[in-house]
């Protein structure tokens, strides 16, 4: 079976997506069979991976999640390995057509089937607490947590918590908090250092690991995702980018991803 992360916060433009397609592009370069899962209708995971598919098309999470269509039909299998399944705007919906009892195990009923395929299944999230995120939370392993580099995403975690100790008593008691990613890091700023100390400080209040790999602020990170490029390619050589290698081996290392049989 394959380990499930999803890449979660609240707050909008803290690095879910680029963390998401930094990991899948990473673990599959290491030779894990990885399935990328957009699950914000913002369709911006698709993109970077040059899978995204127009509102007209049928073949995305949403109708595999309403059962219109088998996974074998809306999975992209990439040149480079990976596989991914694509999110665009009809994903919001999700919201209002489905209000019954079990709604948040939607993602996880429809990723069971293909677990035994891959090694590594990561989903990205929208930047809200509702019922996608829920979805994603409900279907995980583990969550990992990117926060930026200032003091207000830090308070954010606080909330977070409590959503993710709400999902441990009604839907999926085994998650586990990977990591704190602290992300766009900045050497030279004393303010970065004292985030750190602080998200430490919290992070083990909330009894949530910080990774020990920080992201740098790097600008080949959101060109590679403009251009649909491998953003961990061996051409790609800004610290950012070994940053996110980095991230890889912590997670290998930590044995938290594995490559299976
Ligand atoms: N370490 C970094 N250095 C430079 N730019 C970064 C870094 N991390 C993310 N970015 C850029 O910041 C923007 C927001 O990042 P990203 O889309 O990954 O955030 P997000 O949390 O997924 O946002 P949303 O909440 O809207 O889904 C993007 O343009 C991305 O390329
Ligand atoms: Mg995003």
């Amino acid at each position: 079976m394959a380990t499930v992360l999803c890449v979660s916060n609240q707050k909008g433009g803290v690095g879910k997506t680029t963390t998401t397609n930094a990991l899948t592009v990473g673990l599959a370069a290491r030779g894990l069979r990885v399935l990328a899962v957009d699950f914000d209708p913002q369709g911006n995971l698709s993109f970077g991976l040059g899978a995204q598919r127009p509102v007209e098309d049928p073949r995305t999470i949403y109708q595999v999640l309403k059962k219109e269509l088998p996974f074998s039909e809306a999975v992209q299998h990439m040149p480079d390995g990976f596989d991914v399944i694509a999110a665009n705007l009809l994903l919001s919906a999700l919201d209002i057509e489905f209000t019954g009892a079990g709604r948040e195990y939607l993602l996880r009923q429809a990723l069971a089937p293909v677990s035994g395929r891959y090694d590594a299944i990561l989903i990205d999230t929208p930047p809200d607490l509702g019922l996608l995120t829920i979805n994603a939370f409900t279907a995980s392993d583990y969550i990992i947590i990117p926060v930026l580099c200032d003091l207000y995403s830090l308070q954010g975690l606080i909330q977070l918590n409590s959503t993710l100790r709400q999902v441990r008593m009604r839907s999926n008691p085994e998650i586990q908090v990977a990591g704190v990613l602290l992300n766009r890091f900045n050497n030279r700023e004393r303010i970065s250092q004292v985030v750190r100390e602080t998200a430490s400080n919290i992070a083990q209040s909330l009894g949530m690991p910080l990774f020990r790999t920080t992201v740098h602020t790097g600008v080949a990170l959101t060109r590679a995702q403009v251009q649909q490029e491998n953003m961990l390619a061996p051409g790609q050589r800004s610290r950012a980018v070994g940053d996110y290698r980095a991230l890889v081996n912590e997670l290998l290392q930590r044995k938290v991803v594995m490559k299976n049989g």
